[in-house]
């Protein structure tokens, strides 16, 4: 059995959601905003932050796949489930659990612009930069977090241990 060392409590997790929602909710105000969850680990990350919002928010998911059992992106990204809402001249922000090389959000972003938003802007929980291969901007980061595989509060390994309400590395 992997050992699963903490690196975020759930209290230090729901803060910084906290936070995040509050300058979001700044930042928009009078806006309408819709927020795109890359399925399936941001759907945690989405549910509590959408519930810190005070602005009018509608929400869609787009279901991207890379990982497999692995640890480390294929590079190759399939878009699997795609936005069914109209986003045309809309205020859009991705949500994303984590950005590790940003390929995957490279490959949302271009995908999510040419349905015509009137804005995209990207927030992600966890910011793991030592691996990034693209020069994407995140608007709105969570937390910085250190090379190593991260599972819990949506993150999984092989589709388990997202249920866990902390983030915990995975020891091999
Ligand atoms: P990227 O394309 O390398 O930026 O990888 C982004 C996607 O890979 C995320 O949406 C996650 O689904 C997954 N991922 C990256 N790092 C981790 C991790 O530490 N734990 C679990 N999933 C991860």
């Amino acid at each position: 059995m992997p050992d699963l060392v903490p690196v975020l409590r759930k209290d230090e997790i729901q803060r910084i959601v906290g936070e995040m929602g509050q300058k979001i909710s700044s930042d928009y105000q009078g806006r309408e905003l819709i927020l795109i969850g890359i399925l399936n680990g941001a759907f945690i990350f989405l549910s509590d932050l959408i519930r810190q919002l005070t602005i009018p928010v509608k929400v869609d998911f787009i279901r991207a796949a890379s990982y497999g059992s692995d640890t480390s992106t294929s590079g190759k990204i399939q878009l699997t489930k795609g936005i069914e809402i109209d986003i045309r001249d809309k205020d859009v922000m991705v949500v994303e659990d984590i950005v590790d090389t940003g390929l995957t959000l490279n490959h949302i972003l271009d995908y999510v612009k040419s349905l015509g938003p009137h804005s995209v802007r990207v927030c992600a929980l966890l910011d793991k930069t030592e691996r990034r291969q693209t020069s994407i901007a995140l608007d709105y980061a969570g937390f910085k977090v250190p090379e190593g595989f991260l599972v819990g509060y949506g993150l999984d390994y092989a589709e388990d241990y997202r249920n866990l309400p902390a983030i915990y590395h995975l020891q091999p």
